[in-house]
C-alpha cells in the first residue's frame, strides 16, 4: 500500500473524464466507451479489470495519448493531453510515459539490448549521452534477468523473456507513468509471476504511477485499487 496515498491529498496525475470512444466499423458504429472517468493519484498502482471486450485495451491507449477519444479529455498533470499540438504529445509521451504493449511489439530485426535502448534515441539529454543510455540499458537488462540474452533478437527469446524485455524498453527513459496491457496476459503461471516480480520490483519504492489492465485477480490484488470496466464505464 503506498501510504502517502493517505498523508497527502495531491492533485491527480492522471485524471479522465467523461471519455467516450466509438469505432466505425463499415456501416456500424461500435461505442466502447460510454463516459468512462477515473483519477489516478501520483505514486499509485491501479489495476483495471473487465471481460474480454470490454474496452480494457482501449481505455489504456486513450489514457497514454496513443488514440484520441471521440468526447471527453484526458488531463496529465492537470495538462489537456489531445489538446497539446502532436509533436508536443509526442515529446511528451517519450519523456513521462512507459508502455507495455500486450502483445510486446518488440522490433525484430533489433537485438533485446538494441529495443531497451532504442527510447533513449529521444531523450538523450536525460542519460549525459550515449554512454550513459547504454549503461542504463544494461542495468535494466540485468534487473530483469536477461543479461545472458542481450544480443539475442526477439525471435530467440521466450514469450516470457520477451515480456521482460517489453517491460525493460518501457522503463528505459524513466517515465513517471507506467502503462501495462495484461503484462502477464500470454504467460503461464510459473512464468508470469516472475515477469510480475520484475514488474513491481522496478517499480516499487518510487513515485511511479502505474495503469495496469489484467485478467487476474492474484495481480490486481498487488495493486492499491482496482476498478472494473463495465458496460463502457468505470464502476
Ligand atoms: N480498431 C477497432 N475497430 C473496431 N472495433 C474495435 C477496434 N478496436 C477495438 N474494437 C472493439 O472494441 C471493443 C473493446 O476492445 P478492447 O481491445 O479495448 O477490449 P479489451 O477489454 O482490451 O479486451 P481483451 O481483454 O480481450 O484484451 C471490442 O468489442 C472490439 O471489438
Ligand atoms: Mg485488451
Amino acid at each position: 500500500m503506498n501510504s502517502s496515498l493517505h498523508d497527502t491529498p495531491a492533485a491527480p496525475r492522471i485524471e479522465a473524464m467523461d471519455v467516450h470512444k466509438s469505432y466505425r466499423a463499415g456501416a456500424r458504429v461500435v461505442e466502447v466507451l460510454h463516459g468512462a472517468s477515473v483519477e489516478v493519484r501520483p505514486g499509485e498502482k491501479l489495476a483495471i479489470v473487465g471481460a474480454s471486450g470490454s474496452g480494457k485495451s482501449t481505455l489504456l491507449n486513450v489514457l497514454s495519448g496513443l488514440d484520441r477519444p471521440s468526447a471527453g479529455a484526458i488531463r496529465i498533470d492537470g495538462c489537456d493531453l489531445y489538446a497539446m499540438p502532436p509533436r508536443e504529445r509526442t515529446a511528451m509521451r517519450a519523456r513521462r510515459i512507459g508502455f507495455v504493449f500486450q502483445a510486446y511489439h518488440l522490433l525484430p530485426e533489433l537485438t533485446l539490448f538494441d529495443n531497451v535502448y532504442l527510447p533513449a534515441r529521444v531523450r538523450w539529454e536525460g542519460f549525459g549521452g550515449g554512454a550513459g543510455a547504454r549503461k542504463r540499458a544494461a542495468e535494466l537488462i540485468e534487473r530483469v534477468g536477461l543479461a545472458a540474452r542481450a544480443t539475442h533478437r526477439p525471435d530467440e527469446l521466450s514469450g516470457g523473456e520477451q515480456q521482460r524485455a517489453a517491460i525493460a524498453r518501457a522503463l528505459m527513459n524513466e517515465p513517471d507513468i507506467l502503462f501495462a496491457d495484461e503484462p502477464t496476459g500470454n504467460l503461464d503461471s510459473a512464468s508470469g509471476g516472475q515477469v510480475l516480480d520484475s514488474l513491481f520490483a522496478l517499480v516499487e519504492g518510487g513515485e511511479r504511477t502505474v495503469v495496469m489492465v489484467t485478467h487476474n485477480p492474484d495481480i490486481a490484488a498487488r495493486c492499491d485499487r482496482v476498478l472494473t470496466l463495465r458496460d463502457g464505464r468505470i464502476g
